[in-house]
């Protein structure tokens, strides 16, 4: 909500489709755009088959980021990282579920940090995974795409999905926020936040664009 008590969606850019060549300039566009939040997505090469970046990056980000840092666990045993990430200026960190043997444990553990918890689900993974979980997360990040690459094209079941989270966090009275995250686009966009989403991420769409602040805001308006 903002300060007028409208509900907002959010729009939150995924950094690892940008060109870090010249990524100061890339996360000023990020400030100087609608966007909502940074989404940082981390990969080990473990989890997912592919390896992005660490710490030096995140560093950069924390250093110049003005807006929150969201960031995405893909890694295996996130729970030896939290503190870690905490240090590095993450205000809300996601683990995968697939990742964690004590879920609730590294929830409870992120949060004592005094940072959001968040928990993603791949898409082979049901809704009904996140039953005895819901009422601890600030946030469940929905996969729609498989983890591990940006630029990959968007599961149609996510939809059914998002409403059955939706008809979960309803029941249990939750106020979890719900996002989604790989192959959005203008084209489903408002389909995904009429359905409920929250924060839309999204990577190749933006940055691969001719003009990525104009995208960005687009894609706020189109949600909002
Ligand atoms: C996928 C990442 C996504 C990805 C989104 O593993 O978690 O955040 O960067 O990128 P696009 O929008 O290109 O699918
Ligand atoms: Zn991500």
């Amino acid at each position: 909500k903002n300060l007028l008590g409208i509900i907002m969606n959010l729009i939150a850019p995924s950094m690892l489709a940008c060109d870090f060549g010249k990524l100061l300039s890339e996360i000023d566009l990020v400030n100087k755009s609608k966007a909502d939040w940074f989404h940082i997505d981390v990969m080990d090469g473990v989890f997912v088959p592919n390896i992005s970046f660490g710490s030096p990056i995140m560093k950069v980000l924390q250093n110049n980021a003005k807006k929150p840092l969201d960031v995405h666990l893909m890694i295996v045993d996130p729970e030896k990282y939290t503190r870690k990430f905490y240090e590095m200026g993450a205000d809300i960190l996601t683990v995968h579920l697939e990742a964690c043997k004590h879920l609730h444990r590294t929830i409870q553990e992120i949060k004592s940090l005094n940072m959001k918890a968040g928990v993603a689900i791949n898409p082979h993974t049901p809704i009904s995974a996140l039953t005895s979980i819901i009422n601890e997360v600030d946030l469940v990040c929905l996969m729609s795409v498989n983890p591990g690459f940006g630029g990959q094209s968007f599961i149609e079941n996510t939809y059914d999905k998002l409403s059955r989270l939706k008809d979960l966090i309803k029941k249990t009275k939750s106020n979890t926020l719900i996002e989604i995250d790989g192959g959005v686009t203008s084209k489903n966009a408002s389909k995904l936040t009429e359905l409920g989403a929250d924060v839309l991420v999204a990577g190749s769409y933006i940055f691969k664009s001719k003009n990525p602040s104009y995208t960005i805001n687009n894609l706020s308006s189109i949600v909002n």
